[in-house]
């Protein structure tokens, strides 16, 4: 019989929102008539974008005829698109990043999932705790970690905590590691670094030699100036740091997939016998190897966002969605919960009343007010004593839940 990759056998639960799914569906299944609020997984609601659905027929249209038909396309994207997101994303706004540096994929689950692959086996990875659980399931995969402990947390994997002592934004471990994980604005906790906490961190991978790995997902959810939008706006981090970014959160694509990677031409990583590597020629023999590209009306699509009208299309939803993250802040705040995030972040990140579990509170929020949140254990051990509710819903739901929250709810 063949043998499994028993790494697999280490993950300690299900993926998170599956397993809340499935909690979900046996709820539902005793309880037929309940209405639900989700605002547990960060789904968006709102439609596409029209510049961005005209862009998306109008190259459905083209494949359709003789002379605009296209196969397969380049595995990094199409340059019309690699080119755009440099322009309108980097260069506009004065950060250096060559198209030929953007890798278009369908989305940042997968490439922050899929970029382990190309580090050592034995790398030492360091993540935040709480942390979007991607990072560290995929590395526990890759058998980069020992079993979890009663908390969930893995033996071999260094984890960053991140409390309300350093407004979760933990700083750089004293021991060298090899693969940081950084999410900012951060999921789940909704916090944000500034341009100081950010330098700290590029000066540490300088020092160690150390490859940092950022997720920028939600940066078009900044609100409040000086906040950093990239990695790149530290002076030097060309030469540590991998940025991922989506058109999921921004543009509506979470069902549509569209996301992009920058790998910079300077980074470079060790070989066995001690040579250095370009990394950017790694994943782009990965992408050539295992990757077919998006499909060309998506990234006509994800193009289109990034024109002056479809980046006012955008803003428009952002801004929606950051109307709810306040409304569900102040509502729970006017009850007494302590609440963090929800204002450069579409999470609101709140503390469990009356030092209820995580997993408890996730329980009597889904029986007595029928809204599906997060809970916070669910994104690692110093999660516990939180929930993340989401700000991703229609605005008369959002004002239900809050004010479920408040009538059903004894807090
Ligand atoms: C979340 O809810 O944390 C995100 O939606 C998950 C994801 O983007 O994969």
């Amino acid at each position: 019989m063949a043998r499994i990759n028993d790494n697999y056998l280490k993950l300690a639960a299900g993926y998170l929102f599956p397993e809340i799914s499935r909690r979900v569906g046996a709820f539902q299944a005793t309880n037929p008539d309940a209405q639900l609020i989700r605002l547990g997984i960060g789904d968006v609601v709102l439609p596409l974008p029209p510049t961005v659905v005209e862009a998306m027929h109008k190259a459905v249209d083209e494949m359709g005829t003789e002379a605009g038909f296209r196969g397969y396309g380049p595995e990094n994207g199409y340059p019309f698109l690699r080119e755009a997101i440099a322009e309108t994303e980097y260069r506009s706004r004065g950060i250096e990043v060559a198209d030929d540096e953007i890798f278009v994929s369908d989305g940042s689950k997968c490439d922050s999932g899929n970029i382990q692959e190309i580090f050592a086996a034995d790398a030492r990875i360091a993540v935040p705790d709480p942390v979007y659980p991607v990072y560290v399931d995929t590395n526990v995969m890759a058998g980069r970690s020992g079993a979890a402990d009663a908390s969930g947390a893995y033996e071999g994997i260094v984890y960053l905590e991140a409390n309300e002592d350093n407004g979760f934004v933990p700083s750089p471990p004293k021991e060298a590691v090899d693969i940081v994980y950084l999410c900012f604005p951060n999921n789940p906790t909704g916090a944000v670094a500034t341009l100081n906490g950010l330098s700290e961190w590029v000066e540490y991978a300088k020092r160690t030699g150390a490859i940092l790995l950022f997720d920028a997902a939600y940066e078009a959810y900044i609100t409040e100036d000086g906040i950093p939008h990239s990695i790149y706006e530290v002076p030097g981090a060309r030469e540590v740091a991998i940025e991922f970014r989506s058109f999921s959160k921004s543009a509506g694509f979470t069902g549509t997939r569209c996301g992009y990677i920058v790998v910079p031409a300077e980074l470079e990583g060790l070989s066995a016998d001690g040579s250095k590597v370009p990394i950017q020629r790694l994943w782009n023999r990965r992408h050539a190897t295992k990757f077919n590209g998006v499909s060309y009306p998506v990234q006509a699509g994800a193009a289109a966002a990034l024109t002056e009208q479809g980046r006012a299309e955008v803003r428009e939803r952002v801004d929606y969605y950051m109307a709810n993250a306040e409304i569900i802040r102040s509502g729970l705040g006017g009850l007494g919960l302590t609440c963090f995030g929800g204002v450069n972040a579409p999470y609101v990140w709140a503390k469990t009343p009356a030092g209820l579990g995580s997993w408890d509170f996730f329980d009597r929020l889904l029986t007595d007010a029928h809204v599906v949140g997060t809970p916070g254990a669910g994104f690692g051990a110093c999660g516990e004593g939180y929930f993340r509710l989401s700000a991703f819903g229609k605005r008369d739901q959002v004002e239900e839940a809050v004010e479920r929250i408040r009538t059903r709810l004894p807090l």
